[in-house]
């Protein structure tokens, strides 16, 4: 045991141990942790990811920005598919993988998360709201294009039972979901956040991300060039490999979960107590 009472990273048991005991002892040294994670983390919690295997691109491209601007029949289409499926998504449930960085960060030891999902489950498992950074919005509101209003998501979704194609409350404008579209401009501020947490940082943990999305793969790019170590733990290979001091190549649910309980001690990581 060490001073802080939590057990020798040794007594991890997983196929990727090593790697696990490499990264707890670059979290043990490192002042300033922040994760970026990407839709691998919440494949595990049944929503599916965009590239890896199976992933939700190598079925349907999503409509650009452009394009769902000019198309009555793309707006009509995006409705009745949101209408189907944001029951589902506002139903699903934060994995290990989220539980574990929820607890790090409420026991200090993780700063910020940068994600660049959607779904919210950061937040659901119990992370800061205030030090989830979303590049990339959020399903959970939905905002009008013209005016920028914000709507809560399960406004809309009620009146999508008797309206095909809401419009906004305020102005008349265009309605979607508070997320970003290829095309449209990242929010501002939450990118700039992003990049100053990647130059504070010592060590920057990437999770379930094929960190091929530009501008959000710069900020594990940034984070390395100021300096900070580099963890990738990912089921598949990334371009950022070759930088990183570690790469747990495995589940990102028992990868940090591992990682946790090591840190954490085993009641603390897994919520129980
Ligand atoms: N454990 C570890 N890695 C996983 C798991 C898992 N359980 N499930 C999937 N992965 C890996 C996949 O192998 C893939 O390399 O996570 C990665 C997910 O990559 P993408 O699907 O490209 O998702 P992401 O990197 O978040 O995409 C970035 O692109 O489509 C836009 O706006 C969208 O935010 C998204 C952005
Ligand atoms: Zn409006």
């Amino acid at each position: 045991m060490d001073a802080a009472g939590t057990p020798p990273a040794a007594s991890i048991r997983s196929p990727y141990a090593s790697e696990i005991n490499e990264l707890v002892e670059l979290a043990r040294s490192a002042r300033v942790i922040v994760a970026f994670t990407g839709a691998g983390i919440s494949t595990e919690s049944g929503i599916p990811d965009y590239r890896g295997p199976g992933g939700v691109w190598e079925r349907n491209a999503p409509p650009t920005l452009s394009d769902f601007r000019e198309n009555e029949e793309t707006r009509r289409r995006y409705w009745i598919e949101r209408r189907e499926r944001y029951g589902a998504l506002r139903a699903k449930a934060p994995n290990a993988g989220h539980i574990a960085l929820a607890r790090l960060q409420a026991a200090g030891i993780l700063s910020t998360i940068v994600t660049q999902n959607i779904d919210g489950l950061h937040q659901k498992a119990g992370s800061d709201p205030g030090r989830t950074i979303e590049l990339h919005g959020t399903a959970h509101q939905v905002r009008c294009l013209d005016c920028g209003t914000i709507w809560p998501a399960d406004e809309i979704q009620a009146r999508l039972a008797r309206e095909p194609l809401p419009d906004c409350g305020m102005c008349g404008g265009m309605l979607r979901a508070a997320t970003v579209l290829f095309g449209q401009a990242m929010p501002e501020e939450s990118l700039a956040r992003a990049f100053e947490a990647a130059r504070a940082c010592d060590l920057m943990l990437v999770v379930g991300s094929s960190l091929v999305v530009q501008p959000a793969a710069r900020v594990p790019e940034v984070a390395s060039a100021s300096g900070a170590a580099l963890a990738i733990v990912n089921n598949e290979p990334t371009p950022l490999d070759p930088l990183a001091d570690v790469i747990v190549r495995g589940s990102a649910g028992a990868a940090l979960g591992a990682f946790a309980k090591a840190l954490l001690g085993k009641n603390q990581a897994s919520g129980s107590g």
